[in-house]
C-alpha cells in the first residue's frame, strides 16, 4: 500500500515542500530511500526502523521504499523522521483514511522512539503557512517557537507512540502554547553609564539615526566598547514581523532555547577577532548563518578591527552592500537576510596611545603605517561616520552630571527614522534611510544651499575627497538635518559631516 505525508526542508532560510511517499511490499525486508536524501536523512532508515519497533511494528517481513519529492531538492537535517515513521505507519495499514491529509510533520526521533528538537522550526512553520498548510506536528521541545506562527494548527508530540495514538483518533495531541513574551525589561546598557565623550555620543546617535556604519578610534579604555553595546538600545523596538524573522534565523542558528518566544530585542553580536570567513557571513553543513544575518535588524560589533583576518572582512562586502547571504549550494542558493548596523572599534596604533597627549606612544611610524594598512580599503568604503574617541576626563567621571539615558537619544532617532520614512513612503526616494540612498535620490533631497555648496567643494579640493566620500558626506548631512527636524540641508550640517570623516581628514595620519 502508498501512503505519503507532508514535510520540508530548509535552504537558508527557505523552507521547501517535501512530500514523503511510502510504499510498503509483500517481500523480503527492504528499506530503501530516493530522492536525493544527504547523509543524515539516509541514516534516518536506521531511527524509523527502531522506532516503529517501539510501538509494536516490526518491520521484518515487508518492503519499504521511501520517495522524497521533489526528488531535485537536497534533502537535509533528520527532521524528515516523523514523516517518514508517519506515512510507514499509513503504508502498513495501521492507520485510518486521510489521517495523514494536509499535514506537516517534522521532527528527528530516537531510537527509542522520542520526538527531538530541531533547529528552523519556526521557519519551517513561516514557510508552510505562506504555502497554505493550516495544520502542523512539530517536536513538543520546539514548542515555544512553533506557537509564535498564528493561522496553523501547530500541535506537539513526544514519541512516536504518543503521535499514533492520536492519528488513530485514541487522543489529541496538545496544541503548542505561547511562553509569555518576556518582560521588555530595561536594557542593561544605558547611554547614561557613558561619561563624557560628547563627540562618541553624537557619532552613535546619527548612525543610529541614518543607518550610517561607524568606526569609532581611540585609545584603551576610553569607551568605544561601551558606547557600541548601548547601539541597540538607541534603535526604535522591533516590529512583530521583524521579531518572527530575527527568531527564525536564530532558530536556525541552534541559538534558542526551549522556552524561548519571541526575540524582541534589537541584536548585538561581537564575534571575536580570530572568526573565519564561514562564522562571520555563513555556509558550512546546513548552511547555518553567520554573524552578519544573527545580527539582522540590529548591531555588528567587530572590536579591534585590525585584528581580524582581512579575507573574513573582505567577506563583509557582498552582505553589506546587499543586506543578504547568498550561499552557493550544489543544488540551490540558500539565502539569508543580513540588514545590520556595522560598527567597528579600533585603537589609533598598535600600543593603543598614539595622540592621547602624554607621549606614551611607543610606535614607530613604520609600525603605525603597518597598523592601519591592517584595514581593508573596500571595507573602510562602506563605513559612513568615523569618530576619534580621546581619554576620558577624570573630571567627567568623577562629577556627578550624568548624560542623557537611552531613551531619550532614541526619541530623537525614532523621529529622524520617521522623516526618513515618510519621504520613502512619498515616493520621494526608493529607500527608507539616508545611509542607502542612492545616488539619484540624494541629488533630490540633499540640495544644497549656495554656502553650503561652496563649503563643500572647499573640503573636496582641501581634503582630496573622492566622489564616494563626497556623497557620504551628503548622506550624513542630510541624517543631521532631519535630526534637526530641518527639510533643508544648511551649511552647519555639511560642516558637522564632514567632521565625522576622521580618516577623510588625514587627522590620524597628522597624528602619525
Ligand atoms: N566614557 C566613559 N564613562 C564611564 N566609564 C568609562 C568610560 N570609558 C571607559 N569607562 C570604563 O572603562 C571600562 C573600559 O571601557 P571600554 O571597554 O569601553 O574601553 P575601550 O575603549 O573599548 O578600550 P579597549 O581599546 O581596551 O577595548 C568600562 O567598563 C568603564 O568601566
Ligand atoms: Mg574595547
Amino acid at each position: 500500500m502508498l501512503a505519503a505525508a507532508l514535510s520540508a526542508t530548509l535552504v537558508g532560510l527557505e523552507a521547501h515542500p517535501v512530500r514523503v511517499e511510502v510504499e510498503a511490499m509483500r517481500g523480503p525486508p527492504l528499506f530503501e530511500m530516493v530522492g536525493l536524501a544527504e547523509g543524515a536523512v539516509r541514516e534516518s532508515r536506521v531511527r524509523v526502523k527502531s522506532a516503529l519497533a517501539q510501538v509494536g511494528v516490526h518491520i521484518t517481513e515487508c518492503a519499504l521504499v521511501v520517495n522524497l519529492a521533489p526528488a531535485d531538492v537536497r534533502k537535509s537535517g533528520s527532521g524528515f523522521d516523523l514523516a517518514i515513521a508517519a506515512a510507514a505507519l499509513g503504508a502498513l495499514g495501521a492507520l485510518p483514511r486521510d489521517a495523514l491529509a494536509g499535514t506537516l510533520f517534522i521532527g528527528e526521533l530516537s531510537l527509542e522512539g522520542t520526538v527531538q528538537p530541531l533547529r528552523g522550526v519556526l521557519a519551517q512553520l513561516l514557510g508552510a503557512r505562506a504555502r497554505g498548510v493550516r495544520r502542523a506536528v512539530v517536536p513538543r521541545a520546539n514548542a515555544a517557537e512553533a506557537a509564535l506562527v498564528e493561522g496553523v494548527d501547530v500541535r506537539t508530540v513526544g514519541s512516536l507512540g504518543e503521535l499514533l495514538e492520536a492519528l488513530r483518533g485514541r487522543s489529541e495531541l496538545p496544541v503548542a502554547t505561547r511562553p509569555r513574551d518576556p518582560k521588555p525589561n530595561a536594557p542593561a546598557d544605558d547611554l547614561s553609564d557613558v561619561r563624557g565623550q560628547a563627540a562618541g555620543r553624537r557619532a552613535l546617535e546619527i548612525a543610529a539615526s541614518g543607518g550610517h556604519n561607524l568606526l569609532m578610534i581611540g585609545p584603551p579604555g576610553a569607551g568605544k566598547t561601551m558606547l557600541a553595546r548601548r547601539l541597540p538600545g538607541l534603535l526604535p523596538p522591533l516590529s512583530t514581523e521583524e521579531a518572527l524573522e530575527v527568531t527564525a534565523i536564530h532558530s536556525v542558528a541552534g541559538l534558542l532555547s526551549a522556552s524561548h518566544g519571541l526575540s524582541r530585542r534589537r541584536p548585538f553580536r561581537a564575534p571575536h577577532h580570530t572568526v573565519s570567513e564561514v562564522g562571520l557571513v555563513g555556509g558550512g553543513d546546513g548552511p547555518r548563518p553567520g554573524e552578519v544575518s544573527l545580527a539582522h535588524q540590529g548591531v555588528l560589533f567587530l572590536d579591534e578591527l585590525a585584528e581580524f583576518r582581512r579575507s573574513a572582512l573582505e567577506a563583509l562586502r557582498q552582505p553589506l552592500e546587499d543586506g543578504v547571504v547568498a550561499i552557493s549550494r550544489a543544488q540551490a542558493k540558500a539565502t539569508f537576510p543580513a540588514r545590520l548596523l556595522l560598527v567597528c572599534a579600533m585603537n589609533p596604533c598598535a600600543c593603543g596611545w598614539l595622540g592621547d597627549g602624554t607621549g606614551r606612544c611607543a610606535c614607530s611610524p613604520e609600525r603605525v603605517r603597518a597598523y592601519r594598512t591592517k584595514l581593508s580599503g573596500p571595507l573602510l568604503d562602506r563605513i559612513d561616520v568615523h569618530v576619534v574617541l580621546p581619554p576620558v576626563e577624570v573630571t567627567a567621571l568623577q562629577g556627578p552630571a550624568r548624560g542623557e539615558d537611552s531613551a531619550a537619544v532614541r526619541a530623537r532617532v525614532e523621529w529622524a527614522r520617521a522623516v526618513q520614512r515618510h519621504r520613502a513612503e512619498r515616493r520621494e526616494v526608493s529607500a527608507t534611510t539616508n545611509a542607502s540612498l542612492a545616488p539619484r535620490d540624494l541629488e533630490r533631497v540633499a540640495v544644497l544651499c549656495a554656502a553650503g555648496a561652496r563649503m563643500l567643494s572647499a573640503a573636496v579640493e582641501r581634503l582630496a575627497l573622492s566622489a564616494r566620500a563626497y556623497g557620504k558626506v551628503l548622506r550624513l548631512a542630510r541624517t543631521i538635518a532631519d535630526l534637526e527636524g530641518s527639510t533643508a540641508v544648511r551649511p552647519h550640517h555639511v560642516a558637522e559631516a564632514i567632521g565625522l570623516r576622521v580618516l577623510d581628514r588625514g587627522a590620524l595620519a597628522a597624528a602619525a
